[in-house]
């Protein structure tokens, strides 16, 4: 019998570490635990918030309704000559998907080291870091269908993956829940140490042909000296997306401010690095109130303690208000805001 709890707090499942209180709550440890929820009309008429490791999610106000805490787990594997197929329950840890996968030698995720959350939230914002995105590698995901209580394949190519974005962030918000992922990953690994702080530490490291290991490493050192740790001080990585401008936009930006940091970002698009945007307006380091921004890592909100989702999220909105002032550039938020 699934055991639907009462008026829980959510503080320890989200990685801001913010106070606030669902009405239900109810862990799902294997699929048929969804069919067994949903058979119960209830709870398709309930709103529902589905969380995996809670570290993409600012909660504003209390939550009335059901929040929905994926935790099957499982990973099973299939090796092929050189080709390895994973396919990992959405409740598993992503790095530890990451780690298991590192230390068997399937190479292609290596990049993805050390990313907080869950295995079934990774196909939802399309992960990515130091050059390499969750749809490199992904195969399919099993979904469960809320409305109408079956389980769906999706493709690569179903999901319409872009940067940060898919499907399941758009069109079929809310419809779906993921309860595992495929990749294909390979033993011959395509090492890519394109992204430049990986060059340097590697090269810091007296490391000239880098392993899938020493990659992992090195991602994870990266990330652990730019980026806090969720455990001590509450935050949901990245707060906003790297804006796309156009190449017209980024030209006159550019003559105002010709350091500023920018990728290719697409066919007649540039990317501008948010967290320079945002140094640029003082805010790096700065503190307010029970949040700020992070010292190393501008693109970063923290909770300092004991701040409320109202408190960042007006924080966030200054910050917005600032960038556009500055650089005529609107500021996309990229965690999920549950108010
Ligand atoms: N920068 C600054 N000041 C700052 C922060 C960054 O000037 O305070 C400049 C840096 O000089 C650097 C550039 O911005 O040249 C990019 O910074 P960084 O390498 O830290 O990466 P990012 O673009 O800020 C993205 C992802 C991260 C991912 C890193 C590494 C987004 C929204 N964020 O950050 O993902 O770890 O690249 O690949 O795309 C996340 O999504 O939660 C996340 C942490």
């Amino acid at each position: 019998m699934l055991q639907i709890q009462e008026n829980v707090s959510l503080k320890n499942f989200n990685t801001f570490g913010i106070e606030v209180f669902t009405r239900y709550f109810v862990e799902i440890a294997h699929e048929d635990n969804l069919v067994e929820l949903f058979a119960d009309p209830q709870w398709q008429q309930t709103d529902r918030l589905v969380i995996g490791g809670g570290s993409n999610l600012l909660l504003v106000n209390d939550f009335n309704g059901l929040v929905i805490r994926m935790n099957i787990r499982g990973i099973e594997h299939r090796i092929s000559h050189q080709d390895i197929f994973v396919e990992a329950g959405g409740g598993e840890v992503w790095n530890d998907l990451v780690n298991f996968c590192v230390d068997r030698g399937y190479a292609g995720i290596e990049n993805l080291s050390l990313i907080p959350g869950s295995v079934g939230a990774s196909p939802i914002q399309n992960i990515g870091a130091y050059g390499v995105e969750l749809k490199d590698t992904f195969v399919s995901c099993r979904a469960f269908e809320i409305a109408t209580g079956t389980f769906k394949t999706f493709t690569e190519a179903d999901c319409k993956f872009g940067y940060r974005e898919s499907v399941f962030k758009n069109e079929l918000k809310g419809l779906y829940i993921i309860v595992s992922v495929k990749f294909h990953l390979s033993l011959i690994p395509n090492i890519n140490t394109q992204y430049g702080a990986i060059g340097q530490e590697l090269a810091v490291r007296g490391i000239t042909s880098p392993t899938i290991k020493d990659v992992s490493q090195v991602v994870s050192h990266i990330r652990v000296s730019k980026l806090p740790d969720p455990s001590t001080i509450g935050n949901a990585g990245s707060f906003f997306k790297n804006p796309l401008v156009s190449v017209d936009e980024f030209k006159v930006i550019q003559s105002k401010f010709p350091d500023v940091v920018n990728y290719p970002g697409g066919e007649g698009l540039v990317k501008l690095a948010a967290g320079w945007l945002i140094e640029q307006c003082g805010w790096k380091g700065k503190t307010v109130g029970n949040t700020g921004t992070w010292k190393n890592q501008a693109l970063v909100l923290v909770n300092h303690g004991g701040a409320t989702g109202t408190e960042v999220f007006s924080f966030s909105s200054q910050i917005i208000d600032s960038v556009y002032t500055k650089f005529g550039v609107m500021l996309q938020r990229e965690v999920n805001i549950i108010s």
